[in-house]
C-alpha cells in the first residue's frame, strides 16, 4: 500500500489519494471565462486519477488578472462554465479546487509564450496595475498605484464574493493565493511593501492584509470544506519575507481555521536566484507541518512516484502538487499506482482494458 494514493481527509471531504494538480495559468480566456480548453485540460487530470484538481489562478477583480487572458471570478457569467468543469472532475471521482488570486503589481503582463515581457500597454489591452506601494517589480513592468485603504476593503470583498462564487459553481476546495509575488505576497513581503499605515512596516502589518482575506473568506467558506492558502516560504533575497516569518504566517492562518497551508516561493523578488532541483521547496513544507503543526501541501519538481511517496512517509507534507509532470503526464497517478504496486487507484471504466501493463488480456477482448 503506498500513501500516495491513500485517501485524505479534511474537514468532511476525502480525497481519493494525496495527488493534487497544482494550480497552473493557461492565459487562454476571453473576459475571464473558462472554456472548452479548460474542460479538456482540467477533465484530462480527472480522468488520470488526481486527488484534487485546482484551475489556474482566478482573478476576483478584472484589474487583479496577471494577463488579459487569465481566468476570472469576478462576475456572475463567469460560474456557469465553471460549473461545467466542476461537475465532470466530480464524476470522474476527483475533487475540483480553485485558486483565488490577484496580480497585484504583475498584472496586465504578457502571456509568457508571446516573447514579450513586462507590461501590456494599455493601447493593447492593458491597464495600470495596483500594488501596496509605487515599486515596479522590475524594469519591464509599470509601476503599480497604492491601494488605498478603501480599495484594500473593496479587495478584501472582492475575494468573499468569489468564494462564494466559487461554492455556487461547485468548488470544494478554495485555495487563497498568497504566493509567487502577487498581490497578497507583495504586503507580505518588506521588499515591496513600504507602506507607512496599518498594512505597513512591521510583521504585525505586513501580514495583517493576508490574514483580513483569510478571515473573510473563512466566514462565508462552508464549515464542512477545507480552506489553503499558498504561500512563497522566502523571497530567496537579504531582507526579504523568509521562512521564519512563514512559519509565524502560518501559525496565524491556522488559529483562522485554515486548513492546509501550500507551500511554495519566490517571485517578488526578480534578482532572486533560486536553487531550483528536485525537492527543492519541501523542506519549507515540512517546517511549516512540524513548527506550526498544521498540514503542509509541498510543490516544486517532484516528479518520481517514490519521491513523492518519501515526502509523504518521511512526514514532509501531507499533499504533493504537481504542475508540470501532470501536464506531461495527465495520467502519473494512474502510472504511480503501478510503479508503487498498490493498484488502488481506479481506472475510468471506459479504460478498463488498459489498465496495468502486465494485466493479461485475451486478443479476442479486443476485437469489438
Ligand atoms: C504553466 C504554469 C502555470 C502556472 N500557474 C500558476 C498559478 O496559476 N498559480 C500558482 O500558484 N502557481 C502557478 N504555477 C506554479 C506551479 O503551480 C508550481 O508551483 C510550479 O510549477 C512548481 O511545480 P513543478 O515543478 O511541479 O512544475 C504555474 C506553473 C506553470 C508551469
Amino acid at each position: 500500500m503506498s500513501l500516495l494514493l491513500e485517501p485524505y481527509t479534511l474537514r468532511q471531504l476525502t480525497l481519493r489519494n494525496r495527488i493534487v494538480v497544482s494550480p497552473m495559468c493557461q492565459y487562454c480566456c476571453a473576459d475571464g471565462l473558462a472554456n472548452d480548453w479548460h474542460l479538456v485540460h482540467l477533465g484530462s487530470r480527472a480522468v488520470g486519477g488526481a486527488g484534487l484538481i485546482f484551475t489556474e489562478a482566478a482573478a476576483v477583480t478584472r484589474d487583479g488578472r496577471i494577463t488579459p487572458e487569465d481566468l476570472g471570478i469576478w462576475n456572475d457569467d463567469q460560474i456557469e462554465p465553471l460549473q461545467r468543469i466542476t461537475r465532470f472532475i466530480t464524476t470522474q471521482g476527483a475533487v475540483a479546487g480553485i485558486q483565488l488570486a490577484h496580480a497585484g503589481r504583475k498584472a496586465s503582463t504578457w502571456r509568457p509564450w508571446l516573447g514579450r515581457q513586462g507590461s501590456v500597454p494599455a493601447d493593447q489591452g492593458g491597464w495600470t496595475p495596483f500594488g501596496p506601494s509605487d515599486i515596479a517589480f522590475d524594469a519591464k513592468h509599470t509601476s503599480p498605484v497604492p491601494l488605498d485603504e478603501q480599495q484594500i476593503q473593496e479587495v478584501i470583498q472582492a475575494f468573499v464574493a468569489a468564494a462564494k462564487r466559487a461554492l455556487t459553481a461547485g468548488f470544494k476546495v478554495v485555495e487563497i493565493h498568497a504566493a509567487h509575488g502577487y498581490l497578497l505576497h507583495q504586503f507580505l513581503s518588506p521588499l515591496s511593501n513600504q507602506r507607512q499605515d496599518q498594512y505597513g512596516g512591521s510583521f504585525e502589518n505586513r501580514i495583517r492584509l493576508t490574514l483580513e482575506v483569510t478571515k473573510a473568506v473563512r466566514e462565508v467558506w462552508p464549515q464542512e470544506l477545507p480552506l489553503f492558502v499558498r504561500v512563497s516560504a522566502t523571497d530567496w533575497v537579504e531582507d526579504g519575507w523568509d521562512a521564519d516569518e512563514t512559519v509565524e504566517l502560518a501559525k496565524r492562518l491556522k488559529t483562522l481555521g485554515v486548513d492546509l497551508v501550500d507551500v511554495s516561493s519566490g517571485g517578488t523578488a526578480a534578482s532572486a536566484e533560486i536553487p531550483v532541483g528536485p525537492g527543492y521547496q519541501t523542506h519549507f513544507a515540512e517546517r511549516v507541518k512540524k513548527e506550526a503543526e498544521i498540514a503542509s501541501g509541498t510543490v516544486g519538481m517532484i516528479t518520481d512516484p517514490a519521491q513523492a511517496e518519501h515526502i509523504l512517509r518521511t512526514g514532509q507534507a501531507d499533499l504533493i502538487l504537481l504542475a508540470r509532470e501532470l501536464l506531461r503526464d495527465p495520467y502519473w497517478p494512474l502510472h504511480a499506482d503501478d510503479d508503487l504496486g498498490g493498484r488502488q487507484a481506479v481506472w475510468p471504466a471506459q479504460y478498463q482494458r488498459a489498465t496495468h501493463r502486465d494485466q493479461p488480456i485475451h486478443e479476442s477482448d479486443l476485437r469489438d
